[in-house]
């Protein structure tokens, strides 16, 4: 812990000592605090959802290119559609993916968030080995089982029910079922709360004292990798003893440890395995849990657009038996629902923003922003075309998927189309599909919405 404030301190004498050499071209702004920055007024801005008026405030004040302090890190914020085009363009001798620091000790060094290059290239070509299409099939039939479990358990015969804590708890049980792999039970059980506690430390002031939130996350962090060890281990054990029935859906961490000898340039290490799971877990929870949210008080205030969604859904459980499970033929019907949920995600961008770090010193309108500072874009929705006219329908949802993949392209993160899908078909499929659980929705009421 000492060693951690020490490297902190010695890290701000450094970008302080940095800031001095370029303090004429530097851009305006605040840093705050040491080590801690503006990261509590940030945060509390983002968990009341006023992270727009939090950049707003500062935009009106500074223009629209500001230094903060941000995540132990000193941060250049750029802000603007040009800025925006910067950002996913300039390539990755530029400005990389890495995440802050105090990120990164919680999510891991060796995942996907943190590479570029080749290195980037090999884990993402690892992890998309699990979304090929007869696999991502695979899914939907685990998929349909936790969500009518769910279903059954929490929502069934409830007048009134909290939409997004309730969601949050599906979307970690379909985590623990696709991505590593463990049944309901005692282990999924001791995994939420290490899992909860890294979710929070992930963004949280990265002071590592005693009961703060970091530490929390850290500590958690802690616990789980011994944890996922065994689990590696039990699964590799499993794996070779049914080599011959090599066609059984696999979740995951079995599909990552079964990349080897084959294709030993993809083979990856434990400590690879879980940073990455880690990564996959941590990037599909708060965006899916959010998105789902959204989409359900929608559900709850619009009526004419609750009652499309519910047609469309009953068009495709009509043709089946109730303890029919949902196949991925019935996902691709889903075409009205899935354009409500690209509104949403148009609306409330669950990723709000992406962290970029410069490489070398950078020169952007007349600014530098020096090797080594943190980069960030505003939130880029200004940037998504204004759908008042148009929403809900195909040509804006061929816009906006063509959008956000260009960005993911542009970004040296080119999502593989399969991911989009797998993405699309995910969210897609946590939509109740059949008429009793329609009803519980109009009746469900929303209640918290910043957690
Ligand atoms: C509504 C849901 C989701 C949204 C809005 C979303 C958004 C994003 C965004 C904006 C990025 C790029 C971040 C950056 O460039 O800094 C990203 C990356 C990523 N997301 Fe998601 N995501 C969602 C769901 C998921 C799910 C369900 C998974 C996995 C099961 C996932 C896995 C990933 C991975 C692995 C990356 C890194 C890709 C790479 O570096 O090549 N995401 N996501
Ligand atoms: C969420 O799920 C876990 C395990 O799946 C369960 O133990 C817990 O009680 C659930 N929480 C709520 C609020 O329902
Ligand atoms: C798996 O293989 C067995 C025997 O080869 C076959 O009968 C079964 O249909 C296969 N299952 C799937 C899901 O492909
Ligand atoms: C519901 O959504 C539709 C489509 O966007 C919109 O035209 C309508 O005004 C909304 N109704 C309410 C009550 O918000
Ligand atoms: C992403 O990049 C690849 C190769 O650079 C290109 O072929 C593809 O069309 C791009 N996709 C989008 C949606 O821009």
């Amino acid at each position: 812990m000492e060693v951690l404030i020490t490297i902190s301190l010695l890290l701000t004498i450094f970008f302080v000592f940095k800031a001095k050499k370029y303090s004429n071209r530097l851009p305006p702004g605040s840093m705050g605090l040491p080590v801690i920055g503006q990261t509590p007024d940030f945060l509390k801005a983002l968990k009341a959802d006023k992270v727009e008026v939090w950049f707003h405030e500062r935009i009106s004040k500074y223009g629209p290119i500001w230094k903060v302090g941000l995540f132990g890190n000193p941060t250049i914020v750029l802000h603007g559609p040009s800025a925006n085009k910067f950002i996913y363009s300039c390539g990755e001798n530029m400005l990389t993916n890495t995440q802050p620091p105090s990120t990164s000790r919680i999510l891991g060094k060796k995942s996907i968030l943190e590479l570029s290059c080749h290195d980037h290239k090999q884990i993402r070509a690892a992890l998309v080995s699990f979304l090929k299409l007869d696999v991502l099939k695979q899914y939907v039939v685990k998929l349909d089982e936790e969500i009518q479990h769910h279903l059954q358990m929490k929502w069934h015969g409830r007048t009134e029910v909290k939409v997004q804590p309730m969601i949050k708890n599906l979307t970690f049980n379909i985590i623990c079922s696709l991505l590593i792999g463990i049944e309901r039970g005692s282990k999924r059980e001791k995994l939420l709360p290490l899992f909860q506690d890294m979710n929070g430390g992930k963004l949280a002031i990265p002071i590592n004292l005693p009961f703060t939130q970091f530490n929390r996350g850290i500590t958690a962090r802690k616990k789980l990798v011994p944890m996922f060890m065994d689990l590696i281990r039990e699964k590799r054990e499993a794996l070779e003893d049914q080599k011959h029935q090599s066609n059984r859906s696999k979740d995951l961490m079995t599909s990552l440890i079964s990349i080897r000898d084959d294709d030993s340039s993809t083979m990856m290490t434990d400590e690879d395995i879980i940073d990455n799971i880690v990564a996959v877990m941590v990037g599909g929870y708060d965006t899916t849990s959010v998105l789902v949210s959204f989409l359900i008080r929608l559900l709850a205030t619009n009526k004419s657009i609750y009652s499309n969604i519910v047609q469309e859904q009953q068009e495709i459980s009509e043709g089946k038996s109730l303890e029919e499970a949902l196949t991925w033929e019935d996902l691709t019907k889903m075409k009205y629902t899935w354009r409500v949920a690209s509104e949403m995600l148009r609306m409330y961008p669950p990723v709000p923003m992406n962290f970029r770090r410069a490489v070398q010193d950078i020169e952007y309108e007349g600014y530098i922003i020096p090797k080594g500072w943190q980069c960030l874009s505003h939130r880029w929705k200004h940037a998504l075309p204004d759908s008042s006219t148009s929403k809900y329908t195909t040509s804006h949802k061929k816009h906006l998927a063509k959008l956000y993949l260009t960005i993911w392209n542009l970004s040296g993160r080119a999502i593989d189309r399969k991911i989009a899908s797998f993405i699309e078909k995910l969210v897609g499929a946590t939509i109740p599909h059949q008429r009793q659980h329609s009803n519980h929705i109009r009746r469900a009421r929303m209640h918290s919405y910043n957690t």
